[in-house]
């Protein structure tokens, strides 16, 4: 009898101890099956409480009556399916008629503390089939990613988002995009874990990164390009204007169109090309974009410009030629001259980090989804990598990266560095690396002895 008393007892201890520090841990071995049971058993009532019931049908009444019995109840959305997950439960609810998703959508903060979940949020599937996505603790405080998320060409898994799921950055879909956030908010570890992503994909990366090149020169080993002044940089963007008519050649002369040639088959971006002749898409990653445009003589404003102006046509015309832009500053509007906000209007798939003002956040989401600029502002100084990511459909939800070091992304860059595909057109800019550390000789030794 004691020894069943103690082992509950320490059974209890360990799950309060979990609870506290490894909330994830305590969610998959206590956490869900108790938040399944508290959902499927106060179901009926909290919706009735979030005033997410409707009342019976006329002919249910009608029945009642004239069979003398009790007035039915009210009734709640059907659950169509309950599904635990790593970090919560997923609800799956069919409406009755005369809701609406946003009955729902309203309601997700009571629901949230009517069932003792950390978050809740929901989107509708389809006409009148709603989804519920509650997490069971604050998935973002300690981001780690699933062992597996889903694997398609030019698709990074980059984040974690509030809802627990994957947060991906999928070029094919957004092919530039734009973050923001003040100083020490987190832009360049997110650059980092896009880099860390990508290096295992087939493609070209081009860094420019006039802050002496401190983020991205440490990963050359992965990158086909980089440019650590504004000088390169131009040499550079001319040079990437110029691959690109290249690629627009070849895809012209690949198309040779027939009346017997099927639709499907006529290649209009280097996606459709065959494998064999595509060439390699490029990402080209800015760290730092206003010290592009800022300038202080009238020979820096003309390059300033040619600058502007090369940035603008990648991004009008490179997604099919398979030439990504992913731009990171701290403000990106109008203050940094002409042509600015013509780029901005390009770069689809916007991410803000933390920022000061609100015209910052303006700057990101402004245009697109004005209660995500809100949502932008409020993200607290004490947890850096915290972001609003949104897209042009107007939706936004918070993510942030996990924590990924220059180590770590040096040694995946480092385990990659023969997938470092050679872009002709790029050679001149390619970044002189000494070989792995395990061919040369150890950099203690070539230091000087007395500093
Ligand atoms: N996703 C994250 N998770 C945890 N810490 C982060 C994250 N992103 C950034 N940080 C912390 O914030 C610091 C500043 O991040 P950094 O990306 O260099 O900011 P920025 O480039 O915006 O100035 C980093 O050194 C890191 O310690
Ligand atoms: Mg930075």
């Amino acid at each position: 009898m004691t020894g069943l008393l103690v082992s509950l007892l320490l059974v209890g201890v360990i799950a309060v101890i979990l609870r506290w520090q490894r909330p994830a841990w305590y969610w998959m071995t206590f956490g869900v099956t108790f938040a399944a049971l508290r959902v499927a058993v106060r179901y009926t009532s909290v919706m009735d409480a979030c005033g997410l019931t409707v009342p019976p049908a006329r002919w249910r009444l009608s029945l009642a009556r004239m069979a003398n019995r009790p007035v039915p109840e009210s009734r709640a959305p059907r659950i169509l399916r309950l599904r635990p997950t790593r970090t919560g439960l997923v609800l799956r609810l069919k409406l009755r008629p005369g809701q609406d998703a946003f009955d729902v959508a309203s309601a997700t903060d009571r629901l949230r503390h009517s069932f003792g979940m950390y978050g809740v949020t929901s989107r509708e599937l389809h006409s009148g089939v709603v989804e519920l996505r509650m997490t069971g603790y604050d998935v973002l405080r300690r981001v780690q990613m699933p062992a597996k998320t889903d694997h398609a060409p030019m698709r990074i898994p980059v984040a974690l988002r509030e809802d627990g799921s994957v947060h991906y950055r999928d070029y094919r879909a957004v092919p530039h995009g734009l973050t923001l956030g003040a100083t020490e908010s987190g832009k360049s570890v997110y650059q980092r874990n896009l880099v860390a992503g990508l290096a295992s994909h087939d493609v070209a990366l081009v860094g420019i990164d006039c802050k002496q090149g401190v983020e991205l020169f440490p990963l050359a080993r992965r990158f086909s390009a980089l440019a650590d002044n504004p000088d390169t940089a131009l040499e550079l963007l001319e040079t990437l204007v110029q691959h690109m008519g290249d690629v627009y050649q070849l895809i012209r002369a690949a198309q040779r169109i027939t009346v017997d040639v099927p639709d499907a088959d006529i290649a209009a971006d280097i996606w459709d090309l065959p494998a064999d002749m595509r060439p390699t898409p490029v990402v080209v990653l800015v760290d730092e974009v206003a010290e592009l445009a800022l300038f202080a003589t009238k020979d820096e404003e003309k390059r300033r410009d040619r600058i502007v102006t090369a940035l603008v046509r990648l991004a009008q015309l490179g997604r099919a030629a398979g030439i990504y832009l992913e731009i990171c500053g701290q403000r990106f509007g109008s203050e940094l001259g002409k042509g600015i906000t013509m780029l901005r209007a390009q770069l689809t798939g916007r991410t803000a980090h933390r920022v000061n003002d609100e015209s910052s956040a303006n700057m990101a989401f402004g245009d697109i989804a004005p209660d995500a600029v809100l949502a932008a502002i409020q993200i607290p100084t004490d947890v850096p990598g915290i972001a609003v990511s949104g897209d042009s459909t107007g939706g936004w939800t918070r993510i942030r990266a996990p924590h990924t070091s220059l180590r770590q992304a040096v040694n995946i860059c480092n385990r990659h560095a023969d997938r470092t595909p050679d872009v002709p057109a790029l050679a001149a800019f390619r970044p002189a690396v000494a070989p792995l550390p395990s061919a040369a000789a150890p950099l203690a030794k070539t230091a000087p002895a007395t500093a």
